[in-house]
């Protein structure tokens, strides 16, 4: 406790601390009157269906008690709605103009079925509900959800087997069965170790995986939520209708639908998958040129340095210090002739000071959060006091919006959205505002309860919808820490304040993978840790892993020692050169992947069930994951270790390092000596690459193994015209044929293009019918139609 209290000073300040007193204790008093959720206590059934009206998608049900609609806004993909209770601001929704789905209504012995051409819901006479394929067989089935006191509970039965994955941000295992999930956005402040729950992104969304199938289940509800996953799957809203979207798989099809329903992913500029660094206590821009030289002259490539709070006058949102960072459009400037650009941090609370134009701007259109009486709520974060905008209100998104143009017009290219869960130094208690605190909702009137875990989304909207005004021509990069459902049409995000320790770099592979899962997948941890000092050993591996990971950015907390790659000395210094390295010759392929999650809703990084979901030895690997369609990345965890053992979905693969080819469908054992990660390529498949301009194909197609590969190019930013390269992968005999489709205008980016074989040895090798000259192990092929390769017997 006293240490708690002692880093909580440190980090925060003694004002704030002795703030946070004063804070906590007004914000019991404002909360007096509300009862805080238990979840437990009997509830009651619906009652008994006494009337069912048939509707062109669906149909309503009238219960003794309740009232149920189904209604289908696809084939596969139905909303259930059962009321009372206030019908959410569709805040998680994509605009969407859903097409009308045939549905066939029919009255059974059991109650009535309503059916498309890919999903059978059976509603039962007591408000049961099964969802079956339209074979019949049953991927889901549900109690009649109890109503408790203003709030539900929803139980649906689980198989013996059946695994649960979602639920956003979590820092437990990858299958979240069994155990007990808080839907809260919290900030854990000043770092948390695994197993702490909940955490800064909740988001009601879990994928069920059993024997005979899976589904995506999304409860469009923000209030408040405990769910549980015992021998049944148990969910309890504090408040509201429950409503929930049902869609069944396979799985690449439930991202794809739920990312129609919720919106698709954004696609960063290009830069935004280089590296990234950043600390806080970077203090003055000279600190700042400094870190950036010394990546030049140890020969280290870096795409964005990012500014943490030090960076403003008095962590007044959207300000720069004058003294500290008064020059900093030049050092803008500089660092973009070296390909860096800066990131500036933009958290939510602004500082409660008469003289700043932002805050009387904000109190005087009354543009800030409220309590019930009228009052300005304020609350201490770093600035101390502060007041937090309401971005439930459309104009209130407007305002802030238009703020980012200060930042851009000094020189900053992306913003690191934090604090917005939103997090407020409160003594004890809920670390956040009053929940009597008062929401526009879009004009219809909510309270904390119900906006706090939309607070995040809001926040990202507002930043993303200005950035788009300001900036037309330019794609957002806007990464958060908080958010909700839909939170991937505005930002990516950041796994927060680890701790830096060896269990939480193997938690954060399931944290990335649960995130990817819950539809968010754009994200990546503090290489390192963020609260704490990583040895070489630590930092290296965790730099490893990250360097697979969409967000490839170093962060520290203020307390923690130096962390550029060259503190750690000479040899470690070589490794993290490697990797950066590495990195940049991945952007093709990273690019490409990110392009291809901004189409499909698929998560960047996957689970290896992704690939196989029958193989239940598969289901619960939580120390390796899939990044995009061709590698598999197994990342030590353990200290000291040399080697490991990685269950490969079935299938051939092939090292990565040594091109050794190994048959999947069972556990091997890799070495991994500190300078390599256990890395394969799934054999049938083409990975571009790049290195000094040239495109690099690189062909993992074991003897026999057919399959794809894909390359997508543009200018790197912007919405302008793309290219998407083809490329297929075919055996006749011992000859291997690849053939490359370019799609649309945009001119392939690369003139030199070579071919790189793996897992076999080529003798000759023909393009387009002409022999392609050796260069090395590869061949320099141009751009091509058809490539024949014929393996080489005799090697
Ligand atoms: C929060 C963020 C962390 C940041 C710090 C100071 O703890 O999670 O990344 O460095 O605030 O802004």
């Amino acid at each position: 406790m006293l240490k708690l209290l002692w880093i909580g000073i440190r980090l925060a300040g003694l004002r704030n601390t002795l703030a946070a007193v004063r804070a906590a204790r007004m914000r019991d008093r404002l909360d007096r009157g509300i009862a805080r959720p238990s979840f437990t206590g009997a509830g009651t059934p619906p009652g008994s269906l006494e009337e069912a009206e048939m509707r062109s998608d669906g149909a309503c049900f009238r219960f003794t008690h309740r009232e149920l609609e189904v209604h289908f806004l696809a084939p596969d993909l139905v909303r259930v709605t059962w009321q009372p209770g206030l019908l959410p601001v569709p805040y998680a929704l994509a605009d969407n103009n859903w097409p009308p789905v045939e549905v066939k209504t029919e009255e059974t012995h059991e109650g009535w079925m309503l059916a498309t051409s890919e999903l059978q819901v059976h509603v039962g006479r007591e408000g049961k509900l099964a969802f079956r394929t339209p074979g019949g067989v049953l991927l889901r089935e549900e109690a009649p959800p109890e109503r408790l006191d203003g709030g539900w509970r929803h139980r649906a039965f689980l198989r013996a087997e059946e695994h649960i994955y979602g639920l956003g941000e979590r820092a437990t295992g990858l299958n979240l069965r069994p155990g007990e999930y808080r839907m809260w956005n919290e900030d854990p402040q000043g770092g948390y170790t695994p197993g702490h729950d909940p955490l800064y992104l909740c988001i009601p969304v879990y994928v069920g995986l059993h024997r005979q199938g899976c589904y995506l289940v999304f409860y469009e509800n923000s209030f408040e939520a405990r769910f549980c996953f015992e021998t049944a799957a148990e969910a309890c809203f504090a408040d509201g209708a429950l409503r929930y979207y049902f869609i069944p798989g396979p799985l690449p099809r439930l991202f794809e639908r739920y990312s129609a329903l919720t919106g698709r992913p954004v696609f960063p500029p290009r830069w935004v998958l280089g590296y990234h660094h950043s600390r806080w206590g970077f203090r003055t821009s000279a600190q700042i040129r400094e870190v950036a030289e010394g990546f030049r002259t140890h020969d280290l490539p870096l795409s964005a340095i990012h500014l943490d709070i030090d960076h403003m006058d008095g962590y007044r949102v959207f300000t720069v210090d004058p003294e500290r960072f008064g020059d900093l459009p030049d050092l803008a400037h500089e660092l973009a002739e070296h390909g860096v650009r800066l990131v500036a941090i933009v958290d939510p609370g602004v500082k409660r000071d008469p003289n700043f134009v932002l805050f009387r701007e904000g109190q005087q259109k009354g543009y800030f959060c409220r309590s019930p009486d009228g009052q300005t709520v304020f609350a201490p974060v770093w600035p101390g006091w502060c007041a937090f905008p309401d971005f439930s209100a459309p104009e209130v998104r407007a305002w802030w919006g238009e703020q980012y143009r200060r930042l851009l017009t000094v020189g900053i290219s992306g913003f690191w959205h934090d604090m917005n869960e939103p997090a407020a130094f409160m003594a004890w208690g809920e670390r956040t505002l009053p929940l009597a605190t008062h929401h526009a909702m879009e004009g219809r009137g909510g309270d904390h309860r119900e906006a706090h875990n939309l607070y995040g989304l809001l926040h990202c909207r507002a930043g993303y919808e200005g950035l788009r005004r300001l900036q037309p021509e330019r794609r957002p990069f806007i990464f958060s820490r908080s958010g909700w459902a839909g939170l991937q049409r505005y930002a990516w995000s950041w796994t927060g304040d680890t701790e830096s320790s060896w269990e939480a770099l193997h938690r954060t592979v399931a944290t990335v993978l649960g995130l990817g899962l819950s539809g968010i997948p754009g994200t990546g941890p503090d290489i390192g840790g963020f609260a704490g000092t990583p040895d070489a050993e630590l930092y290296l591996r965790w730099l490893q892993m990250a360097t697979f990971l969409p967000l490839f950015r170093t962060h520290s907390r203020l307390d923690a020692p130096p962390r550029e790659p060259w503190t750690f000395g000479e040899s470690a210094l070589e490794i993290a050169r490697d990797y950066l390295r590495l990195r940049y010759r991945l952007l093709p392929y990273l690019y490409t992947t990110a392009w291809q999650t901004a189409r499909t809703g698929w998560p960047m990084v996957r689970p290896l069930f992704w690939l196989d979901p029958a193989d239940e030895a598969l289901w619960d690997v939580d120390d390796a994951f899939l990044l995009g369609d061709v590698l598999l990345v197994a990342p030590v965890v353990q200290p000291g270790a040399v080697c490991r053992r990685v269950r490969l979905p079935k299938g051939r693969w092939i090292d990565f390092w040594t091109d050794a080819v190994h048959e999947g469908g069972k556990e091997i054992e890799v070495e991994a000596p500190l300078s390599r990660i256990p890395v394969f390529a799934r054999s049938g498949t083409v990975m571009p690459g790049e290195e000094g301009g040239c495109l690099h194909l690189h062909l993992y197609a074991s003897t026999g193994d057919a399959g794809q590969g894909i390359l997508y190019t543009d200018a790197g930013d912007g919405y302008g015209d793309g290219r998407v390269d083809r490329f297929s992968v075919t055996w006749e005999g011992n000859r291997l044929d690849v053939t490359w489709e370019g799609e649309r205008s945009f001119p392939p980016g690369y003139t030199s293009v070579q071919a790189v074989f793996h897992g076999i040895t080529c003798g000759r090798v023909l393009v387009d019918g002409r022999e392609a000259p050796a260069k090395g192990e590869a061949r320099e092929t141009g751009v091509f139609r058809l490539l024949q390769a014929w393996v080489d017997p005799a090697r």
